[in-house]
């Protein structure tokens, strides 16, 4: 059996001020009239041999999640954590429940908050890499790089495996530019954040390498309490688990690792200049989204959930407007917003 499980805890700050705390970038409809959790849904509720689809969210977003799966006519089974402790917990609880409703169960792990342009292209690699997971490997999905970004897993590809995948000769997590530069040259994939193993195979390498992190999982599946869809873990044994990602956790040790190269084109929408690339655009580069309308203007993001927004003569811009607040930002700038959101953390 296979189960599609949705990572769904980041926050997106660098998309405000459409992103807000209470209401993520992967709830958010940034392309088209879906949201990427949403989408993510859509890629895998009709993969053959999919089981359950299952989400891993806190308390405050559980409500969002029912509704958005809702719009969609898609049941869910929502698991909820007590406190964000990073991926590795999040997707170790998941595990635990997989493997006890389903001993050799699969587990397709989901980044909520990336857009992928072929769907049907995301599905065959996902077959192949559900495949080569049932002999004991991590399998991870290889996107071809574009830029020397930082925020990413690296993954030096080794020999050719049974399958159609190949091994792992190295994942480095989050390199420096000089590194990450380093790895463009040598050939090296990007890490998409997607993931196919056994539940077994995670919660025995857990078990090497984080033992707090599985003997937490499972204690927070086995003490958990079932309210309808929702499994809500329990919080003693969750507070027990390491707080990590899985790519530190497992991903930069395990020797099980395998990377699915994959062909689709993949964003993980971190700004605004992510989303502009990513939505479909008219003649002169322009995206526009809600009351708002361009004059001469190249280039150009332009949305609003707000007010009329009308510009005149702008290139290379992103104009994000929302009822209490508007964003205006060179589109080669769009890092920036990170800053200043950090002000306005800072000045309350
Ligand atoms: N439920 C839950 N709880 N989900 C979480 C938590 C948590 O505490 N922390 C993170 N997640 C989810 C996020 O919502 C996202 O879907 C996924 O786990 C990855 O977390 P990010 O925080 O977005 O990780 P990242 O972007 O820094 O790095 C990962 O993704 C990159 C690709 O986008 C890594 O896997 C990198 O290696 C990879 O390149
Ligand atoms: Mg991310």
């Amino acid at each position: 059996a296979i189960y599609p499980v949705i990572l769904c805890g980041g926050s997106g700050t660098r998309l405000w001020p459409a992103s807000r705390a209470d209401r993520p970038k992967q709830f958010l409809k940034l392309i088209g009239d879906r949201s990427s959790f949403q989408d993510t849904i859509l890629r895998v509720m009709d993969l053959p041999g999919a089981d359950e689809i299952v989400v891993v969210t806190g308390e405050a977003m559980a409500e969002l999640v029912e509704r958005q799966a809702l719009e969609l006519g898609v049941r869910l089974t929502v698991i909820i954590e007590p406190e964000a402790r990073d991926s590795a917990p999040a997707i170790a609880a998941a595990a635990a429940y997989v493997q006890s409703v389903s001993p050799d169960g699969v587990v397709l792990m989901l980044a909520a908050d990336h857009h992928i342009a072929e769907p049907e292209m995301f599905r065959e690699a996902a077959l192949v890499a559900i495949e080569a997971s049932r002999t004991g490997l991590i399998v991870t999905f290889g996107v071809q790089p574009t830029s020397p970004a930082t925020g990413f897993g690296y993954i030096k590809p080794g020999g050719v495996l049974p399958g159609g995948v190949k091994a792992v000769a190295a994942f480095v997590e989050k390199p420096d530019l000089a590194t990450a530069k380093a790895y463009i040259e040598d050939g090296y994939y990007w890490n998409s954040g997607n993931f196919a193993f056994t539940a077994r195979t995670l919660l025995d390498e857990l078990a090497v390498f984080e033992p707090a992190i599985r003997d937490g999982a499972i204690g927070s599946v086995r003490d958990g309490r079932r309210d309808g869809v929702r499994l809500h873990l329990d919080r003693e044994a969750f507070a027990t688990t390491t707080k990590k990602s899985l790519d530190y956790a497992v991903m930069e040790r395990t020797s099980r690792a395998a990377v699915a190269p994959a062909a689709f084109t993949w964003s993980d929408l971190g700004a605004w200049d992510a989303i502009w690339e990513a939505s479909i655009r008219d003649a002169q580069g322009n995206a526009a989204s809600g009351d708002v309308h361009l004059i001469r203007s190249k280039g150009v993001l332009v949305r609003s959930t707000g007010p009329f927004v009308g510009a005149i003569g702008v290139e290379d811009l992103l104009i994000v407007a929302e009822p209490d607040a508007v964003l205006v930002c060179r589109r080669d700038d769009a890092q920036g917003v990170k800053t200043l959101v950090d002000v306005l953390k800072a000045s309350g």
